[in-house]
Order: structure tokens, then C-alpha cells, then sequence
């Protein structure tokens, strides 16, 4: 009447045939350790052979180019204002992201990116090649009342970015710091950074100008516009430029 289980005594006792496993392996601790030594130092090996043998970083990319001062100005207000947390900046390679979004996110197009905003949380889109989608005064109406420019939005507006100024001395040390990193910045210098600034700043305000939005050259918003005009802007003509091959 009783089912055959193989919860209770040996396979023999239920008249289960004995299993090459059982035969080999059992009440042979010592084989047993020595084997699954062997097992583990090859998995092992395996996965740590090829770390040593391999170029240190991320994949580099021909065409990448370091963020501009005032952009890294802008980067670090997007870090300071946890936009990350709404955000993601990684285009995974799948059809409805790549339609979306546009190319999926190589390696290298975040090399010098410290620390990177490839992000994990998707409230809002992602912005990986947010840079030229828009044109400036877009930003410039959306972070200050996001349901202007996208009715229904539930992002919070941003109207300090509007008041504060970015400190000059701040970006002239994230520029240093970067360096120290490894992001090949070849003037780090007070002068070249200030000029770099100015330069770029004076650029969007005259531009935010022509289309009547007033502001001055070192408001925080001015940096900001310039980083969420540099997403995604490289590797995208980087991979323009692989295809065309
Ligand atoms: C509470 C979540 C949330 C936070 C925080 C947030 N956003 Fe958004 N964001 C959204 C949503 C939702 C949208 C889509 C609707 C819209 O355009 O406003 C969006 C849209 C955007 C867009 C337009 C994207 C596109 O291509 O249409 C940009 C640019 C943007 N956000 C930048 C930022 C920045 C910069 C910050 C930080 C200062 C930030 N967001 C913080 C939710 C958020």
C-alpha cells in the first residue's frame, strides 16, 4: 500500500537502484573536500585570471570627451539635488529603450563619470542623451515649474537654482579632484577654469536671453542647463561615427 519515498532509509531499503553519486561520494569526507576544493579553485580561477589580465577601467572609448568646468558645475547640482533618484542615465539594449531613448549606454561613454548617475530608479525618463533634445529655454522654463513645459508632470520644480550662484572656487577644486582621478584634463589651472566658465556660461545666457528668460551667468540653473546639454552628446556622434564604418 505504501508509495515508495526516498525520504526514509537507504535507496537499496525502497528498491531504488543506487545512485553513482552515493556509490563514489559517500562516507568519503576526505574525497569529497578534495573534490569540491578542486571545484571551487577552477570556478575561481576562472573568474579571477581574467581581472588581472584585463586593462584596469572601464572600456574606453574613442570620442569621449571630459565634461566642460561648468558642466561638471552642473553635475555636481544634480548630485547635491538627488535628481538620481528619479532619473537613470543607462539605456538598456532592448527595443523599447533604444526606440525611446536612442542608443543603449556604452561603458565608455561614462569613463569619466565620478561618481557615475547610471542610476536604478526610473520615475521620471531616463537622460542618458537628454543633451540637444531640448532647446535651452526649455530646461530653463521646465526645472522652474516642470507642468509648464509637460502637463501633469510630478516632478518638483527647482526654483533655488534660480537665486543661488555657483561658487567659482568650488569648480576650479572639482576640476583638481577629477584630475587626481584620472580624467585627463589638461589645464586645471584657476585661469583656464574661470575662462572656460565664463565662456560657456556667457554663451547660454545670451542664448536664454534671445528667447527672453533673464539670468545671470552664474546661477546654478546656467550650470545645469549645461550638463543636461552634454548627456548622452558623445557617445551618440562616437557611435554615429562606429556605424558609418
Ligand atoms: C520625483 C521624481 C523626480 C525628480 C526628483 C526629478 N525629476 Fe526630472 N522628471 C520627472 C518626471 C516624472 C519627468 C517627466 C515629465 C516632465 O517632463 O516633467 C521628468 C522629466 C525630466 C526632464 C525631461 C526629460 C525628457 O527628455 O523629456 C529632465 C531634463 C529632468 N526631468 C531633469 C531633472 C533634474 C535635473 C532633476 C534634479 C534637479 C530632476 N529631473 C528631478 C521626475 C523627477
Amino acid at each position: 500500500m505504501s508509495t515508495p519515498s526516498n525520504t526514509g532509509g537507504t535507496p537499496e531499503q525502497n528498491g531504488a537502484p543506487e545512485s553513482l553519486h552515493r556509490r563514489l561520494l559517500e562516507h568519503r569526507a576526505l574525497l569529497f573536500a578534495g573534490l569540491t576544493t578542486v571545484g571551487i579553485s577552477v570556478g575561481g580561477i576562472v573568474e579571477i585570471v581574467p581581472m588581472y589580465s584585463a586593462s584596469a577601467g572601464p572600456e574606453s572609448m574613442e570620442g569621449i570627451n571630459p565634461y566642460t568646468p561648468l558642466e561638471l558645475a552642473g553635475r555636481d547640482i544634480y548630485i547635491r539635488e538627488g535628481c538620481y533618484n528619479c532619473h537613470s542615465q543607462m539605456i538598456r539594449p532592448m527595443r523599447a529603450e533604444t526606440l525611446r531613448y536612442g542608443e543603449w549606454t556604452r561603458a565608455g561613454e561614462v569613463a569619466y563619470d565620478h561618481p557615475f548617475q547610471l542610476g536604478s530608479r526610473r520615475i521620471g525618463p531616463d537622460l542618458q542623451r537628454e543633451g540637444g533634445r531640448y532647446p535651452d529655454s526649455w530646461h530653463y522654463e521646465h526645472m522652474r515649474d516642470p507642468r509648464s513645459t509637460s502637463p501633469g508632470s510630478i516632478m518638483p520644480p527647482y526654483p533655488w537654482l534660480y537665486e543661488q550662484k555657483y561658487e567659482m572656487d568650488d569648480i576650479v577644486a572639482t576640476v583638481g579632484a577629477m584630475q587626481t582621478l584620472g580624467v585627463p584634463y589638461t589645464d586645471s589651472s584657476d585661469a583656464a577654469v574661470r575662462q572656460s566658465v565664463t565662456a560657456q556660461a556667457g554663451k547660454i545666457v545670451a542664448g536664454l536671453k534671445a528667447s527672453n528668460a533673464t539670468v545671470a551667468e552664474d546661477d546654478e540653473i546656467v550650470a545645469m542647463i549645461a550638463y543636461l546639454q552634454r548627456l548622452g552628446v558623445d557617445g551618440k556622434a562616437a557611435l554615429a561615427k562606429r556605424s558609418a564604418k
